[in-house]
This record gives structure tokens, C-alpha cells and sequence, in this order.
């Protein structure tokens, strides 16, 4: 937002662009059974070779841009952003755009060590996201298909709070007949800890996690189950655009989310442009297509030639596909979530 909280460019529903995501790699450790499936991400899987990456310098320079046009909240994802090498010089170099209010980080924790947390802090990294789905050490080494154990993440989460990455929130997708067992525990596990966790409805992002409307549980029906076992009120959102609703103990011990994109999609207040690990473009988690602005940037383009394109693209927005996803959008070629972001 510009002066007076008006956008500085509006889409065609008059969303405007505040929120920018920038996956830094699309390479993980894991193989999260929902995300990047061991028979499609497997040995023979091309991912992107390093010099089609953008450069930490080109990401700032884009970063900056879109700054300019009115984002004030970037996170960085992946892939899992922390296999990127010197992450915190990145994050030191987008940390210094004056403008910029929020930079949050998106991990599955597996490389957070202590040390690695406060060097994020340092440079500037405000708040951190860790992914969780399971406090069953069986469950969760069999949904992350790498036999990456629970304590690690749990050492993970722990070192963010120490390093006051706060508040530290916990991702946890909740998908039927795998892991909906395991939503109490983790309620129970990080109340009164100062840790959100946000239980999100497994997603029919990319084309090869198997996604049925069968296995998503309705974010209603995980809200009921930790209700009744410990009361809930609603809480009114940090920002019109935020993805989770958002709830608290009564009884004092904390909050928690639901990220509800299949049963209550939220395209009408979304935000958010993402960034690809190559500088692609894309202004929808499941768009089939993104514009190339690596190009642009590689070229004679000016700044404010990438300004009016950014600004053009930003403007002819319609993206909606929550919304529409059961009636239109079946079976057409899409991104995956582990190459632009979660
Ligand atoms: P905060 O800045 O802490 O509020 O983070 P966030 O709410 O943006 O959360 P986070 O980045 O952790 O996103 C949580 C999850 O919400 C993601 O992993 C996705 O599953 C889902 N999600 C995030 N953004 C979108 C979006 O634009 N569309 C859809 N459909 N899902 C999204
Ligand atoms: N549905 C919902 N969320 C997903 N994520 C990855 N795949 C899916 C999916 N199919 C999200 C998780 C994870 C983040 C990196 O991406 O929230 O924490
Ligand atoms: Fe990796 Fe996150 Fe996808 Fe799991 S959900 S495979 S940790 S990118
Ligand atoms: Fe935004 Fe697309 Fe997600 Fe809707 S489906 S909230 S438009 S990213």
C-alpha cells in the first residue's frame, strides 16, 4: 500500500499485489507423500541445474521492484529453502530494502540447528514456518518417505524459538486415512508453547501427489474435534489477505489456524505473486504457466521497463482457482507446490 492504503496496481478483481513468495530452490530432502512423491521425484527427476537458478543478487534486485510496487511481505520457500548454501546472505540482502515490514521462512526444519536460526536472525529473518505433520515418529518418517525422525523437527522448532523467529508456526497438512489421528496430539503438543500450529486441508496442488476430494478433511471438522476437547474462540485476522482463520484457547494457551483452500477458498483477498526458483512469475499457486522475468532481467531491460511488466501482468490478474477448481480446471497441466512454494 501507497499513501492513504491505496494499491499501488490492483488486478482485474481488485486484489492488489502485497504479498510476494519467492522459492529459492525446487529441490527438498524430503519426499512428502502429498508434495513430491519417491515414483515422480525420484533418482531420474531433472531438477533445475544451478546456473538457471536466479542469483541472490537478481532475486533482490526483483524483490526491490516488487517493493516498489507495494508488497511489504516476502517469504521464502521451496523446495526446501534452507538446502540453498548461504540462505542468510540472501536473507541479509532482502532484509535491507527499507519498505519491506515482514520476511518469513517456510522450512521442514531438517538442516535448522541453533546456530543456523540465530545466523537467519541475524540477518534478518523475522519469522519462521517449520512443517510438521505428525508427533508419531512411525507416522511422520513414513509421510516424509525419507525416515527423517520427529525429534530432529522438534529441535528445529525448538531452536527457532530460542532464536525468537517468533511466533513460530507449525504446518501440519492433514490428509484422510493418513494422518487426521494425529491432529489432537499436535494441538496438544504445542499448547501453552507459544508455537501456532495451522492444520491445513490437503490440496489438489501440481498433478502427481493423487489428490481426491475424499481425502481432504473438511477444516470445520478439525476445528469441532479440538473444540470439544479444548474450547475455541474465533480470532479476527492479522490481515484481510492471510490464508489461515485463526482461533484461540479459552482457557488462554495459545492459538491455533486452519488453512481451509478446498472447503472455504480464499481467492477473493488473495495477495500474493510468487516467485520460481528460475524467475518465473506466477500470480496463482496452481497456474499452469508463469512469466519469465529471468529474461528480463538478464536483458537491457530497465528497472522501469520490469516495473510496467510486473505492473501489467499484476493488473490483468484473474486467478480464482479455488474457487473453480471442481467445475473447470481438472486434469489441466499445473506447477508443483515443491517448485514454487508452499
Ligand atoms: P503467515 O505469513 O504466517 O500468515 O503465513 P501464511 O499464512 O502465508 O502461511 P504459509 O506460508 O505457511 O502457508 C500455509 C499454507 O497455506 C501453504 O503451505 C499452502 O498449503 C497454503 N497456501 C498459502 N498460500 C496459498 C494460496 O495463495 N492459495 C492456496 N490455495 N493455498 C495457499
Ligand atoms: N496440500 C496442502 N499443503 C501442501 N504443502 C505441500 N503440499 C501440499 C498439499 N498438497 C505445503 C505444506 C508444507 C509446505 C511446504 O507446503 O504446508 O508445510
Ligand atoms: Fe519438501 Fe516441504 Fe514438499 Fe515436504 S512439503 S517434500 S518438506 S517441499
Ligand atoms: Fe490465490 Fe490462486 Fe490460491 Fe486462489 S488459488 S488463493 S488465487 S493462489
Amino acid at each position: 500500500m501507497n499513501n492513504a492504503s491505496v494499491p499501488v496496481v490492483q488486478d482485474t478483481r481488485r486484489r492488489g499485489l502485497e504479498d510476494l513468495r519467492i522459492s529459492v530452490t525446487d529441490r527438498c530432502n524430503f519426499r512428502c507423500v502429498y508434495c513430491m512423491p519417491k515414483e515422480v521425484f525420484g533418482s531420474s527427476f531433472h531438477f533445475l541445474p544451478r546456473q538457471e537458478l536466479l542469483t541472490f543478487d537478481e532475486i533482490t534486485r526483483l524483490a526491490r521492484l516488487f517493493v516498489a510496487l507495494g508488497v511489504r511481505k516476502i517469504r521464502l520457500t521451496g523446495g526446501e529453502p534452507l538446502v540453498r548454501r548461504d540462505l542468510d546472505v540472501l536473507v541479509s540482502q532482502i532484509a535491507a530494502i527499507p519498505e519491506l515490514e515482514d520476511l518469513a521462512m517456510t522450512t521442514n526444519g531438517s538442516m535448522l540447528t541453533v546456530e543456523r536460526a540465530k545466523a537467519l536472525k541475524d540477518a534478518g529473518l523475522k519469522r519462521i514456518t517449520i512443517s510438521l505433520d505428525a508427533l508419531d515418529d512411525e507416522l511422520f518418517r513414513s509421510m516424509n518417505d525419507v525416515n527423517f525422525p520427529v525429534s530432529r523437527v522438534l529441535n528445529a522448532i525448538d531452536a527457532a524459538r530460542r532464536a525468537k523467529l517468533d511466533p513460530v508456526k507449525v504446518n501440519m497438512v492433514v490428509k484422510r486415512g493418513l494422518n487426521q489421528d494425529a491432529i489432537l496430539p499436535m494441538a496438544d503438543r504445542f499448547r501453552g508453547q507459544d508455537v501456532v500450529v495451522r492444520f491445513i486441508e490437503f490440496m489438489d496442488v501440481g498433478t502427481t501427489n493423487g489428490w481426491r476430494l475424499e481425502d481432504v478433511v473438511p477444516g470445520a471438522d478439525i476445528i469441532k474435534q479440538i473444540d470439544h476437547q479444548w474450547p475455541l474462540e474465533a480470532v479476527a485476522p492479522t490481515r484481510p489477505g492471510d490464508v489461515a482463520t485463526r482461533y484461540r484457547y479459552r482457557d488462554g494457551q495459545g492459538e491455533i489456524g486452519i488453512i481451509t483452500s478446498v472447503t472455504h477458498p480464499f481467492c477473493h483477498s488473495c495477495s500474493r505473486a510468487r516467485l520460481s526458483p528460475e524467475g518465473q512469475l506466477y500470480t496463482c499457486l496452481f497456474g499452469q504457466s508463469g512469466f519469465d522475468l529471468r529474461a528480463l532481467v538478464r536483458s537491457e531491460a530497465s528497472e522501469q521497463d520490469i516495473l510496467d511488466k510486473i505492473r501489467g501482468l499484476w493488473a490483468r490478474r484473474d486467478d480464482h482457482y479455488s474457487e473453480i477448481r471442481r467445475s473447470l480446471t481438472q486434469g489441466l497441466p499445473k506447477i508443483e507446490m515443491s517448485h514454487i512454494g508452499g
